[in-house]
């Protein structure tokens, strides 16, 4: 499965991408207001740290004004995967650019029947909000059983993208059921090395091995 980072801030990117983890980033308009920073400047910054896909969205709710900015984002580097969001527009402007070649993350997707619209308008990613879907009473890690499914069904190469993480077993849950990605705020991707029972265990180990008072250099 693959890790996304879901962070526009470039001091994050550039912590966690030592890690070896970070297979690709996803940004969004919030995110991109989060870091203060222009958005052509920032896609640009954060392609040129990672080799992967990188998620830039537009922001224009019609079909031609997405499509423009659509065609300018993907400019911007060989790795920008353009983000739509799901509507009638965005899955238009996603055919346009899937069409000529352009890789495309349709996002704030909530059901299963948007997904198979989806994956029909070429997308390369579809992104399914879990965690929102949880905050309201949702099951959101249903709909990324029943998505997994349609797409295994009728083979489609639309890889699914699970965002709106908020914990550690959000990414087991997408892991167990099969999904491709999963975008993870930092402070998630952090959790995932955590437990306690690692950190006394090491601490333990280190207080036996110093009373040897051996050394392996
Ligand atoms: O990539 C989508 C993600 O940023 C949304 O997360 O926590 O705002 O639902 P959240």
């Amino acid at each position: 499965m693959k890790i996304f980072l879901d962070s526009a801030d470039i001091n994050e990117i550039k912590t966690h991408q030592n890690s070896g983890f970070v297979d690709g980033v996803t940004t969004n308009p919030s995110l991109i207001a989060k870091s203060g920073r222009n958005i052509l400047e920032t896609i640009a910054e954060i392609c040129a740290l990672v080799d992967g896909p990188v998620s830039a969205e537009v922001t224009a709710t019609d079909f031609e004004t997405m499509l423009t900015e659509g065609r300018k984002l993907a400019a911007i580097a060989p790795n920008v995967t353009v983000k739509v969001p799901l509507t009638e527009a965005g899955l238009r402007t996603c055919s346009a650019l899937a069409d000529s070649g352009t890789k495309v993350n349709v996002t704030l997707c909530f059901t299963a029947g948007q997904a198979l619209l989806a994956a029909k308008a070429g997308a390369s990613f579809i992104s399914p909000f879990v965690g929102r879907l949880d905050d309201i009473g949702k099951d959101g890690m249903g709909l990324i059983e029943d998505i997994c499914t349609i797409y295994a069904n009728f083979d489609f190469d639309t890889e699914v993208l699970v965002a709106s993480v908020r914990s550690t077993q959000h990414v087991v849950d997408a892991a167990l059921i099969g999904a491709d990605v999963v975008t993870l705020p930092p402070k998630i991707l952090t959790s995932l090395y955590k437990h306690p029972l690692t950190d006394s265990g090491l601490d333990a180990f280190m207080a036996d091995w110093k009373q040897t008072g051996q050394s392996i250099l």
